[in-house]
């Protein structure tokens, strides 16, 4: 079975296989899609670190909320992330929301970020948060399922500035 588990240096190969394959697709979340994989692969220690900088006890750039990113792993192998948004601010309620997840490409298809989203809801649990808004693009099918899967409640459609898209706000009580 995956596990959500903390970023690490044990899955670098297999993490760097999976952004170079989105990357190729043009296929994930904007931050994946915008990284500087020979930087990254050059010091994977300070990229680690990077992903841990809004957690809580880190002071937070004016305009950020503490966050924090997991690793959705099985048999070693690194196959998605989840970043995990501990509060909203004005952007998040609107865009944003408290989850979101991307799986390799060639990995998907095989309900892992179904299983991503549960393991989150645990984590969002155990942090006390009573409710988490999930938001993905209208055209967004697989995503759609994935949150209606995970219990999500159609707040509505909207349009946001800055996005091109129409987007779904879904909310999931815990
Ligand atoms: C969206 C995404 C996370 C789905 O990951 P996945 O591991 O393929 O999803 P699952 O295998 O858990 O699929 C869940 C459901 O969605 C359906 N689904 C997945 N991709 C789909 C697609 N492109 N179109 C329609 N349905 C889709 C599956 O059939 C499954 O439904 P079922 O259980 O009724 O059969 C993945 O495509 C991805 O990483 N996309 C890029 C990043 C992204 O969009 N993240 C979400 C931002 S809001």
């Amino acid at each position: 079975m995956p596990e959500l588990l903390w970023p690490s240096e044990r899955y670098k190969d297999s993490f760097l296989n999976a952004a170079r394959e989105a990357q190729e697709a043009g296929s994930g979340l904007g931050d994946t899609l915008a990284l500087n994989l020979p930087a990254v692969t050059a010091d994977f220690a300070a990229y680690l670190s990077s992903l841990r900088q809004y957690e809580p006890g880190q002071p937070l750039p004016e305009g950020y909320v503490h966050s924090e990113t997991l690793w959705l792993v099985e048999g070693g192998e690194y196959l998605g992330r989840v970043n995990l948004r501990h509060t909203l601010n004005a952007r998040l309620r609107e865009f944003g929301g408290h989850i979101g997840y991307e799986i390799q490409p060639s990995a998907r298809g095989r309900g892992y970020a179904t299983q991503a989203l549960h393991l989150a809801l645990e984590r969002a649990r155990d942090l006390g948060l009573e409710r988490v808004l999930l938001t993905c693009d209208v055209v967004n099918l697989g995503s759609r399922r994935v949150i209606e899967k995970g219990g999500g409640v159609l707040e509505g459609e909207f349009t946001v500035p800055g996005h091109t898209e129409p987007i779904r706000r879904y909310w999931i009580p815990l």
